[in-house]
């Protein structure tokens, strides 16, 4: 831990018309902290498709970004149903979408792929009948790290702390 690392931590609830929500305001406040473009347009890539997730697969759950001052972590957790073959779900195309869901022009099977395309570590834990949980990891650009920070290294932020 550092002084430095921000926590915020956001419920996802409230059923699919409030998909959307979160990574919204992920996608706002870090604009307030002026991270570079491409960082915020990944950020809330992963964060609305673990969003969607959520909404379609378990009834709540919450997701909590952490910023470091060499990286970014975002971490969805809920209590859902669970994933039985994570390889195949993993599948671009693979979904168990209801018919609602497409009708509305989402579960096209690709948004884990998605998630683990746009960021830079991806991990997901799941079981049967417990829930999931999904972590990713974005790098901050060098030219954006704070000037004196400790030396922080990825492995810190994806580290065996669940
Ligand atoms: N949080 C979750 N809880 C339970 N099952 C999930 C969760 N996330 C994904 N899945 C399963 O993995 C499949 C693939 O997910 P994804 O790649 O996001 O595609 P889609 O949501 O379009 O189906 C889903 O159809 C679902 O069966
Ligand atoms: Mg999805």
């Amino acid at each position: 831990m550092t002084s430095l690392e921000i926590i915020r931590s956001f419920p996802v609830e409230g059923g699919f018309e409030n998909a959307g929500r979160v990574s919204s305001q992920v996608k706002a406040f870090l604009a307030t902290l002026d991270f570079p473009k491409d960082i915020i347009r990944r950020a809330a890539i992963v964060t609305l498709e673990a969003e969607m997730n959520i909404c379609s697969y378990a009834h709540r759950g919450h997701i909590t970004i952490r910023i470091l001052p060499h990286f970014i972590t975002i971490e969805a957790v809920d209590e859902g149903q669970g994933i039985h073959d994570i390889e195949l779900a993993m599948k671009e195309g693979y979904s168990t979408a209801t018919d609602l869901i497409r009708s509305l022009g989402f579960g096209a099977g690709l948004g884990l792929s998605n998630m683990k395309k746009f960021s830079d570590t991806f991990r997901i834990i799941s079981k049967v009948g417990k829930g999931t949980h999904v972590k990713m990891l974005i790098h901050i650009p060098k030219e954006f790290h704070p000037r004196k920070t400790r030396h922080a290294s990825a492995k810190d932020g994806m580290g065996e702390e669940n």
